[in-house]
């Protein structure tokens, strides 16, 4: 059975365009994933604790040498790995603020990050992603744009830097589908949003 993991970061409700475009992502892969087992977790308007110093402490020691309140900081986060380990296919929806990810999403990163859970060290210091064999699909909801070839794709901080946080867990099939534009009226910004939309189906056509 299919186990796909959605994940939310806007803080708006019905005005969000990344999470209007996961929920339509989801429900098009349920017509060809009906027997699909959905996991819904909504960063956005339940966040996630930052990391502490007990949570430091316990995600570089052993559980025999936790103190309680290691033990709590830590039970968080190993909440927050299982459910992401657990699934094969995610959707994720970010806004792009201040040409990076909402501090939510960051936290989040922060959480699931971790060694010996999600990347391993060996001897020679060398890094290894633990979670292999999984599909990803990354919707973005930007007020701008950021082609190539224009001066300012540089400022897009978002798009890299989610590929190569993933990507150091080990996801490395990552599709990312840009709503660009959102601050434009009118036409504009209703083809950017069709061209999200369209792409989108194709993404899942290629799952
Ligand atoms: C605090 C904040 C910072 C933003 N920074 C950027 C930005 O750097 N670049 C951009 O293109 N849009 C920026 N935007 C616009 C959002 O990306 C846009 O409104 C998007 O639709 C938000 O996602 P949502 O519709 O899912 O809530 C920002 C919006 C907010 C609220």
């Amino acid at each position: 059975m299919a186990n796909l993991l959605q994940l939310d970061s806007s803080p708006r409700g019905d005005r969000s365009v990344s999470r209007m475009l996961t929920k339509e992502f989801v429900n098009t892969f349920q017509l060809t994933h009906p027997n699909a087992s959905i996991v819904y977790r909504d960063l956005g308007r339940f966040p996630v604790p930052v990391v502490s110093e007990d949570w430091i402490a316990a995600a570089f020691s052993a559980p025999t040498d936790y103190t309680p309140a290691m033990a709590e900081a830590i039970r968080v986060s190993n909440e927050l790995v299982d459910e992401f380990l657990a699934a094969e296919y995610y959707v994720v929806g970010v806004p792009m603020y201040n040409f990076g990810i909402p501090a939510t999403f960051k936290a989040y990163l922060d959480q699931i990050i971790r060694v010996g859970r999600t990347f391993a060290v060996d001897e020679s210091g060398n890094y290894q992603g633990l979670v292999t064999g999984k599909k990803m699909v990354i919707i973005t909801a930007r007020g701008g744009t950021y082609p190539k070839d224009t001066p300012y794709h540089a400022y897009d901080m978002q798009e890299p830097y989610l590929r190569l946080a993933f990507g150091f867990i080990g996801i490395t099939d990552i599709q990312v589908i840009h709503a660009d534009n959102l601050m434009a009226k009118g036409e504009v910004r209703d083809q950017a949003i069709a061209h999200a939309q369209s792409a989108l189906k194709d993404a899942i056509t290629h799952w």
